[in-house]
C-alpha cells in the first residue's frame, strides 16, 4: 500500500504526547531512567489492583509521598512552551499525557488529556464520585460524597487497568497531521503505540527525547537533548512558519 502524508505546513491538527521526561526537569524523578521510580519501589506493589488490595495502607502512602512532592515543584520552561504554541499557533494542538502531574494544565495548556488519570484526584469505589484532593487519604478514609469509609483509590491507571479516553485519542490519533512525543520511553501501552496509529494515518512523527525511545524507528524525525532545551527550540520554529 502506498502511504500518501498529509503533512503540509501549517499542520492542521498537532497531538502531542507526553511522557514522565518532560516533568524530570521540574523535579519529579521519571520511571525508568537511573534512579527512577521503578528502581525504588516494586511496581507491583503500588501500581496494580492486586497490590492496592493486598496493602492499601502502602498504596496510599506511596500516592500521598508522591501528591506532597507534585505540590513544590514547577512547571518547566518545556511545558510552557506547549502552552504557548497551543496559544499561538494557527492549528489545533492537543496534549494527551501519560503523566498524573498536573504541570501541563499549571503552565497554561488548556487542551490536556489524562490518559492514566491525576494525581491530584482521588475516586470512591462505592459511589463512583472522583473529587479534587491535595492532602492525605488512608484505608479509612471516608469519601466526602457518600460518606462511606474504604472506598477511596487514587484516580490513577495502574498496570492491568484500561487508560482513560482512548475513544477521544484514537480519534484525534486518526485526524492529526503532525504527532510529537515527548520524553517517553515507549514502552508503555497503549501509549507505546500511538505513533504507529498516527504514522499509518499520514502523520509526520517527531519523538524530542533525551535519548532514543524503545519504539525511536517509528518516527520520522528525532530531536535528542533535554525538553527544557529542545521543546522551546522546536516551539519556537513552530510559531515562525
Ligand atoms: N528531557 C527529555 N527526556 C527525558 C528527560 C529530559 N530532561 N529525562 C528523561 N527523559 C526521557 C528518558 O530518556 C525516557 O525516554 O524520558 C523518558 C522517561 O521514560 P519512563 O520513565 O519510562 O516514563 P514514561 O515513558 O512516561 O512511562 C510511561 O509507565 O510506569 C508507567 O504509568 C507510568 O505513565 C508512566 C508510563
Amino acid at each position: 500500500m502506498v502511504l500518501k502524508y498529509k503533512f503540509v505546513k501549517p499542520y492542521q491538527k498537532i497531538l502531542i504526547l507526553t511522557g514522565a521526561g518532560i516533568s524530570a526537569e521540574s523535579g519529579i524523578p521519571t520511571f525508568r531512567d537511573p534512579g527512577g521510580v521503578w528502581e525504588k519501589y516494586d511496581l507491583n506493589e503500588v501500581a496494580t489492583p492486586e497490590g492496592f488490595h493486598k496493602n492499601p495502607k502502602l498504596v496510599h502512602e506511596f500516592y500521598n509521598q508522591r501528591r506532597k512532592e507534585l505540590l513544590k515543584v514547577r512547571p518547566n520552561p518545556a511545558h510552557l512552551a506547549l502552552a504557548e504554541l497551543e496559544k499561538g499557533y494557527s492549528g489545533e494542538v492537543l496534549v494527551v499525557t501519560q503523566n498524573v502531574d498536573d504541570l501541563h494544565e499549571r503552565a497554561g495548556s488548556k487542551r490536556v488529556i489524562h490518559i492514566h488519570g491525576e494525581l491530584l484526584k482521588v475516586r470512591c469505589e462505592l459511589c463512583g464520585r472522583v473529587f479534587q484532593e491535595t492532602g492525605e487519604v488512608f484505608p479509612h478514609t471516608p469519601c466526602p460524597t457518600c460518606g462511606r469509609p474504604g472506598g477511596l483509590r487514587p484516580h490513577v491507571v495502574w498496570f492491568g487497568e484500561t487508560p482513560f479516553h482512548l475513544e477521544e485519542v484514537y480519534e484525534a490519533l486518526l485526524q492529526c497531521d503532525l504527532f510529537v512525543a515527548i520524553g517517553t520511553s515507549g514502552t508503555v501501552y497503549p501509549a507505546a503505540g500511538f505513533v504507529e496509529v498516527a504514522r499509518r494515518s499520514g502523520a509526520y512523527c517527531v519523538e524530542i527525547n533525551l535519548k532514543p525511545a524503545e519504539n525511536a524507528p517509528l518516527f520520522h524525525e528525532h530531536r535528542y537533548g533535554p525538553a527544557s532545551q529542545v521543546v522551546p527550540e522546536w516551539v519556537r520554529e513552530m510559531l515562525e512558519g
